[in-house]
């Protein structure tokens, strides 16, 4: 295939390892540019097949002293195309052409200001530039000598070198860390990198997207039929609007009701995509299979195995079945997936050339052979803000766009030892009064992730005259930006108030109610 008129224009991001890495890409993509991400081994016929109108060399973690420490590929400059440094990017490049870095122990961390010397096609134009930046910093080694080709641009007291240019090569570094939003003006500069200086244009926009992905799916699947695991979450709900969109009738979705759901959830998926939509939805109603399969299994970790293995026992029958259906069903040759780009770079990372394999059996949980499927993976090059936009773009409701995630195993993981219909049945109660009332005050978009935790546990409590001996619900709140450290959500005590009275008001099998105030880590998000 050609590549697309929106992806002629495109960025190439070496990765040294920063933990910023991502937000780089995130922010070019933001600019309208397409752009990819690869580990700094990246193999050099890669780097010239992928016909980049310029190169952003990420931050790392090394020292260019170190022994191995990653170098610059020499194809990169071989190609005749503008390349940014940052950072580390910034110190390879100043050693490759001769500069010096001063090797240094002592971590500068935090706000910068920067003076702007002297004129650049980088900071020109920029709002306050030729003044001062407000900048983020975030190194131990410096630049402290410029290559010869070089000039100094920009520099701080503590960092003489903060922005240097070859300004014949296109070639530019800088110390500090655009791609973070607490570098005020680091969406502009990046902006400015790939418009004006590499020359992309602003092509990268949902409805391009859109359009691309239709036709690439069309392509990919023909007249043939394509089956999706549609969950409710965002991913799977947009990669459904997509291929609706591309393939019509030609799409059917699984929604499998594993009796772990939250309170109406099979109903708003059913409402949303088969009523309003037209996608056609098989809803498989298997609560009671998996609450068989988990009888008598308080272990965290099995429990966590058991309604994996039986999803997909469940998805392979229905699967089986709209293949086969008397002869009358259709045959299935696709799977679709919502696979998005951070786990693909994610796997890449780890498992370097693997990442397609590792990642369809982390989403289906490895599907039995005799199910072999091509996948459809029209997500795969987005980052969930990007998903998101394209959903909202397709028409799908805000609130299923920017709900929080729910976890794959559900309600199975939130009830801690043994799963019980019962408890299921008291904990989709009282986890609907807490979104009812999160939303009522306000506190839904503000909080990352909230729900509710049953404990089997039971408590006294004492109703008018008569004493009440039921079990305990836990309220989880967090903030959080990327769900691997969090805080407890500072709830206001009077909607923690409301949900509690209400929760031990309406729901008779709770006699008390809790808030969880641990941070993770320690603690983890999820109970278990
Ligand atoms: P923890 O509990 O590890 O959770 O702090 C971090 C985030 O991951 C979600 N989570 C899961 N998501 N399948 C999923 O799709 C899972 O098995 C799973 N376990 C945890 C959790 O809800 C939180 O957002």
């Amino acid at each position: 295939m050609t590549t697309p008129i929106i992806k002629q224009d495109r960025i190439l991001i070496i990765d040294y390892g920063s933990q910023y890495s991502q937000l780089i890409a995130r922010r070019v993509r933001e600019a309208g540019v397409f752009c990819e991400m690869y580990p700094y081994d990246i193999d050099t016929q890669r780097i010239k097949e992928f016909n980049a109108k310029g190169v952003i060399l990420s931050g790392g973690p090394e020292s260019v002293h170190a022994e191995g420490s990653p170098k610059i590929n020499e194809a990169i400059f071989d190609l005749n195309v503008p390349v940014l440094g940052i950072c580390y990017g910034m110190q390879a490049m100043a050693s490759r052409f001769g500069g010096k870095v001063h090797a240094s122990d002592v971590h500068e961390f935090g706000a910068a200001s920067i003076d702007v010397i002297t004129s650049s096609a980088l900071l020109d134009g920029i709002e306050d530039a030729p003044a001062k930046l407000d900048v983020w910093m975030s190194h131990g080694d410096k630049v402290i000598e410029a290559p010869t080709d070089f000039k100094v641009v920009a520099s701080t007291p503590s960092c003489p070198i903060a922005v240097m240019a070859n300004e014949d090569k296109q070639y530019y570094g800088m110390q500090f860390h655009p791609e973070v939003t607490h570098t005020l003006q680091g969406e502009a500069l990046l902006a400015r990198f790939v418009h004006q200086i590499c020359g992309c244009t602003n092509a990268w926009t949902p409805e391009n997207i859109i359009d691309m992905r239709v036709e690439q799916i069309r392509e990919q699947v023909g007249d043939k039929h394509v089956m999706l695991g549609l969950s409710g979450g965002v991913d799977s709900s947009v990669v459904a609007a997509l291929l609706h969109k591309a393939i019509g009738d030609q799409l059917t979705c699984v929604f499998v009701d594993n009796g772990l759901l939250r309170l109406h959830e099979g109903d708003q998926v059913m409402q949303i995509f088969a009523e309003n939509m037209g996608v056609k939805v098989v809803r498989v109603d298997a609560e009671e299979r998996f609450l068989t399969a988990l009888a008598g299994e308080p272990e965290p970790e099995a429990k966590r195995k058991i309604i994996g293995k039986t999803f997909i026992d469940v998805f392979s029958d229905t699967a089986r079945e709209l293949k086969n259906d008397d002869g009358s069903g259709v045959g299935v040759d696709f799977l679709a997936q919502g696979t998005i780009y951070p786990d693909v770079i994610e796997s890449a990372k780890s498992h370097q050339g693997k990442a397609h394999v590792i990642k369809s059996h982390h989403n289906v949980g490895g599907l039995p052979d005799d199910l072999a499927f091509e996948l459809v993976e029209p997500l795969r090059d987005l980052f969930k803000d990007e998903v998101r936009k394209l959903g909202i773009t397709l028409g799908l409701p805000h609130k299923m766009i920017y709900r929080h995630p729910f976890p794959g195993p559900g309600l199975g993981v939130r009830i801690l030892g043994e799963v019980k219909k019962e408890y299921a049945d008291i904990l989709r109660l009282a986890d609907a009064i807490f979104m009812q009332e999160l939303e009522r005050f306000d506190w839904y978009d503000k909080t990352a992730q909230a729900f509710a935790v049953f404990q089997p546990v039971k408590s006294v409590g004492v109703v008018g005259d008569a004493r009440r001996y039921a079990w305990v619900i836990a309220l989880r709140a967090v903030e959080t930006v990327d769900f691997m450290t969090a805080r407890f959500a500072h709830l206001p005590y009077e909607l923690i108030e409301t949900v509690s009275n209400r929760i031990m008001n309406e729901i008779a099998e709770v006699s008390r109610v809790t808030y969880d105030v641990s941070s993770k880590p320690p603690a983890t998000i999820e109970w278990e």
